[in-house]
């Protein structure tokens, strides 16, 4: 049933854009959102299981020595208390993709403030919450560790670094060069919808309910933290409130549900408290990065140099790839890049939001902002001069590249040509500025297997453990089956989110739409040979629209050629079926213009446009919604995000939605969105790259290069609070 699928690349065929069907691309409603915005759709928290308790988890109070649970025995007495566990399998790595590996952290050894490391639990909430409240943890032993990335010790990342031709001499002779240090903060993901577990156990089988991004990962780390089999475990995840990688690994919720259900012999929910969603799932890295830039006369880069100091926890692997697209985005024949993990005791740090371009693009930009500054040409300019001919490391082709465009449409679009001199115009109180900035994003594919069954009622279902974050899943899905088997959007009935159907590749990284969209249109093109086949035509000369195939001047209904039959078939891509042999990316440009108050140096955004190339794009609607929300992620970059670590003990100072800023309606302005349709003969036989967070990957630049146009201050320490610009 395997379609074993190895692409022949490039692709030269472009099925979707002959279906008559005509879905693909369409900008379709999402057919899950009413079930969302009427509070229909069962969110984690929301499901009532017969006989369920309840747990609340209880955090260390400092970042070392052994966690002492003082009056235990007193606590499990309190009303309604079933249990206080304090169990060794509790605390899974956070980190992404870490099933097999052994934890790094212990319930019973503080590794930083905030770390949960026991669960209470109680026959109601209520009774969980006060119990919890009323365990006295304390650490024996503690000492004074480090908290500080600034005077951490460090452990340089060697497959990260790069040193081709010489930096050092191509800097000391350019006639115009930058060396800048620029630092940004920790970042929340910060997702609306708390982390939430509810497990149950049938015997030795688990199920759990909740809201994850990755289930077949998901499930492999709940089998290892529990020491059974896989096949035992069953995630069910339909819907998730949003995730930006603090749920692509479990979090310690998931586990001490697990682990307190089966000690009960019954349900148990629980629900991580919104400070703890910020104090112990994930954080972004802080960085710390130097850019150098040598350019001569014209402005044509002749070194880069990109050097960046991250951190973690002792033992977590996880570094934030800040280097990735510097890598790839601009020529240099001269180029040095290094990446050093800092050892500290802050929480975890692991995949935020387009974990490494969200930061390394956005200080890339500003450096070039700076650059093209020092050389008196214009920023746009300076971009077009350095878009490389080839990967200028690699030397490979880019698979697909529209960015010269990106650049060139999105001033026109935006009217970058009225661009202000530095501190030149003012409205009343106001000082304007545009800026500009790049986007560029890895594209990745991952393994991914869904099925798809045509029914004999000329119906199709389309199944697979994939996720839906609110990026569009079961939209796009829909629309790619209903094109390959000429089904309306309204005939085909995506189900996703549990670990019983076909497992495919998650939601992270980008690479959700374009790999699961794959497996989908694999499985549907082995239904279109099948039904071919029965009708002895050659699959090319088969037309299917409305559940009708057309074929040597006939017609006749899917329901008709099927005579009571249904067919399934499994469509299964994985890493290495498509050509690595070119670079993969996703390009655009940002252009911003933001208003400064001349007295209390607040930024307010007026409007922001970008203008993004990511492949075919599969439904317009979710697409630009992406970018709209990566966008307001970069607004938040710029000007407010920062999770506040106190420098005695690395506590997260901020940790609600009350004090860490994200941007709200009245921070952001109506953002326009252009997408640059190109075909990617490289990436999948859809020819589509991901671009779930390529909207995110620079824009903050734009930002502060705008408030450096308006007010002539380089902000080089992230956010730029008022504080900084005045
Ligand atoms: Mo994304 S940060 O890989 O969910």
């Amino acid at each position: 049933m395997t379609e074993h699928f190895k692409m022949e690349t490039p692709a030269t065929e472009r099925r979707l854009d002959d279906m008559a069907q005509g879905l693909v691309g369409a900008p379709l409603d999402r057919p899950e959102g009413p079930l969302k915005v009427t509070g229909t759709a069962t969110y984690a928290n929301e499901w009532q299981i017969e006989g369920m308790a309840h747990g609340v988890m209880v955090r260390a109070p400092g970042n070392s020595g052994r966690v002492i649970l003082a009056n235990r025995d007193d606590v499990a007495k309190l009303p309604g208390v079933l249990a206080v566990i304090q169990d060794d399998r509790l605390l899974r790595n956070p980190a992404q993709g870490t099933a097999n590996e052994a934890p790094v952290q212990s319930p019973h050894h503080a590794a930083y403030l905030g770390q949960l490391i026991a669960v209470v639990v109680a026959e109601t909430f209520e009774q969980a919450r006060h119990a919890a409240q009323s365990l006295q943890v304390t650490l024996e032993n503690a000492q004074m560790v480090q908290v500080d990335p600034a005077t951490a010790a460090v452990e340089p990342q060697d497959g990260q670094a790069l040193d081709q031709g010489d930096l050092d001499a191509a800097m000391r002779d350019a006639p115009h060069s930058v060396d800048l240090v620029y630092t940004t903060p920790s970042h929340s993901s910060a997702p609306m919808e708390p982390h939430a577990s509810i497990a149950s156990w049938q015997g030795g089988d688990l199920t759990l309910r909740g809201s994850y991004q990755m289930l077949k990962y998901n499930r492999n780390e709940l089998a290892d933290s529990l020491g059974i089999h896989p096949d035992r475990v069953r995630i069910i995840s339909p819907y998730v409130g949003g995730g930006f990688g603090s749920k692509l690994g479990l979090a310690p919720e998931a586990v001490a549900a697990a682990i307190a259900a089966q000690e009960l012999g019954r349900p148990v929910s629980v629900a991580l408290q919104r400070p703890q969603v910020f104090e112990a799932t994930m954080r972004r890295s802080e960085t710390r990065q130097r850019v150098r830039l040598a350019a001569d006369a014209e402005g044509r880069l002749t070194g880069l140099g990109h050097d960046a100091r991250v951190s973690n926890l002792p033992g977590e692997s996880f570094a934030e790839p800040v280097l990735q697209a510097s890598h790839f985005l601009y020529a240099g024949a001269n180029r040095r890049m290094s990446l050093e993990l800092a050892r500290l005791h802050r929480m975890c740090a692991g995949s935020v939001r387009a974990p490494g371009e969200a930061v390394g693009v956005t200080v890339l930009e500003n450096a070039m902002d700076e650059l093209a500054h020092e050389i008196g040409i214009d920023p746009v300019a300076l971009r077009l001069r350095n878009i490389p001919e080839k990967d200028p490391e690699s030397g490979k082709d880019y698979s697909s590249r529209r960015f010269r465009e990106a650049l060139e449409s999105g001033a026109e679009a935006f009217g970058w040509a009225d661009r202000p001199g530095v501190k030149e115009r003012r409205e009343g109180e106001w000082l304007i500025g545009y800026g500009m900035a790049s986007a560029a994003r890895v594209n990745v594919l991952m393994e991914s297997q869904a099925r798809v069954t045509l029914l004999p009622d000329g119906t199709a279902r389309v199944e697979t453990d994939m996720t839906d974050i609110g990026t569009g899943t079961y939209a796009i899905l829909g629309q790619i089956a209903g094109d390959m088997l000429g089904l309306p959007r309204d005939r085909v009935e995506v189900v996703l989110g549990d670990t019983t159907l076909p497992p495919a590749a998650g939601s992270g990284g980008s690479w959700g739409a374009s790999s699961s969209g794959t497996s989908v249109y694999l499985a549907c093109e082995a239904i279109r040979r099948q039904l071919a086949q029965r009708l002895e035509v050659d699959e090319h000369d088969l037309t299917l629209k409305d559940g009708r195939a057309t074929y040597a001047n006939q017609v006749k209904s899917l329901s008709d050629i099927l005579q009571g039959d249904e067919i399934a078939k499994l469509g299964h891509v994985k890493p290495g079926d498509t050509s690595t042999d070119v670079r993969q990316a996703t390009f655009g440009a940002y252009f911003a213009e933001v208003a400064v108050h001349a007295a209390s140096g607040e930024t307010r955004i007026r409007r922001m446009h970008g203008s993004f190339a990511a492949g075919r794009i599969l439904n317009a609607k979710t697409a630009r919604s992406q970018c709209l929300g990566g966008m307001t992620f970069g607004i938040g970059i710029a000007l407010t995000e920062e999770l506040a670590f106190d420098p005695r003990d690395g506590h997260v100072a901020n940790h609600n939605l009350a004090e860490y800023h994200i941007p709200v309606n009245a921070d952001v302005p109506q953002l326009t969105v252009e997408l640059l349709e190109e075909r990617d003969d490289w990436a999948n036989p859809m020819q589509a790259k991901g671009i779930g967070e390529l909207g995110i990957c620079g824009a903050a630049a734009a930002i502060t290069n705008a408030i450096h146009n308006a007010t002539g201050v380089r902000v080089r320490d992230y956010p730029a609070t008022l504080d900084k610009v005045i």
